[in-house]
């Protein structure tokens, strides 16, 4: 059952608000710089590059909004939901978080993903699996709708091309959508009155307007790049200039790849992250 959680301004304290009742969450103010994450897939080595590449919070990011599939595959679970609970965040569910919890049946999952998840749920707290469990598929705050897979299947659909990114853009309201899922860093950018669009090629360290053409964008993964790029992907929105900055890290690959054949990964998903596939 997909949960949408909604934003609201509360004029008395100046703060943004999220309601999925019963609770309300305070998740920073108005107009601020995001720190834009997806796709860290369990690996610890990646975040943390990434979280110093991006700089310091408070002073050159003040928020995290993560995309989904903050576990799966890696083999760091625990230690990258705990390291993202650190951060003042938001994180939506992604489809590995949700078979980690058991909630897919995973016969369809091929037998390298079976193994993966089988490992992660096993290996989960109860403390993140029940983080896990609490993660909308659905965010809409002010310009933006935050989702895993696609505004039309939040958790599912991946939008690997500009036709299946047409067919979404009725399924949301705002200017601009964020998605992971991919795991490859993209715009898809509206062009026609009849929502045809066209695909965009991230362009690093440089920040792009947003200039109000309505928008499908992907930062990438931080933790199994598929764009034939090994480097983590991430991305800084700041929302008081509008802008958004594709950026890519290096991280000590064969770190992961050994602690990953050290808990018995599959080779074929250990060989993946040095190629980028
Ligand atoms: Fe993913």
């Amino acid at each position: 059952m997909p949960h949408i959680w909604h934003l609201w301004y509360d004029v008395q304290t100046g703060a943004l608000l999220i309601r999925a009742n019963p609770i309300a969450l305070k998740i920073g103010e108005p107009a601020m710089r995001y720190l834009i994450i997806s796709d860290i897939h369990a690996n610890l080595t990646a975040f943390q590059a990434v979280l110093e590449d991006a700089g310091t919070l408070g002073k050159d990011y003040d928020f995290v909004w993560c995309l989904g599939d903050v576990v799966g595959y890696g083999p760091d679970p625990n230690e990258c939901i705990e390291l993202l609970r650190t951060l003042p965040h938001l994180c939506l569910a992604g489809n590995h978080d949700w078979a980690a919890l058991g909630r897919l049946d995973i016969r369809t999952f091929n037998s390298d993903a079976r193994k993966a998840v089988t490992w992660t749920h096993n290996t989960l707290t109860d403390e993140n699996l029940a983080f896990l469990e609490a993660l909308p598929t659905t965010f809409v705050l002010g310009n933006f709708t935050l989702v895993h897979g696609s505004p039309r299947e939040p958790v599912w659909e991946y939008i690997l091309d500009p036709l299946i990114a047409t067919l979404n853009f009725s399924h949301y309201v705002t200017p601009y959508c964020l998605v992971g899922h991919t795991h490859t860093p993209i715009i898809f950018r509206q062009v026609g009155q009849q929502g045809e669009c066209e695909a965009v090629a991230p362009r690093y360290n440089v920040q792009a307007p947003l200039d109000g053409t309505r928008q499908i964008i992907n930062p990438g993964s931080v933790g199994q790049p598929r764009d034939a790029d090994p480097r983590a992907a991430y991305a800084i929105l700041d929302t008081e200039r509008m802008t958004w900055e594709f950026r890519r890290v290096p991280y000590d690959v064969g770190a992961v790849q050994k602690r990953m054949r050290q808990i018995d990964m599959p080779e074929r998903l250990v060989m993946r992250l040095e190629h980028g596939w």
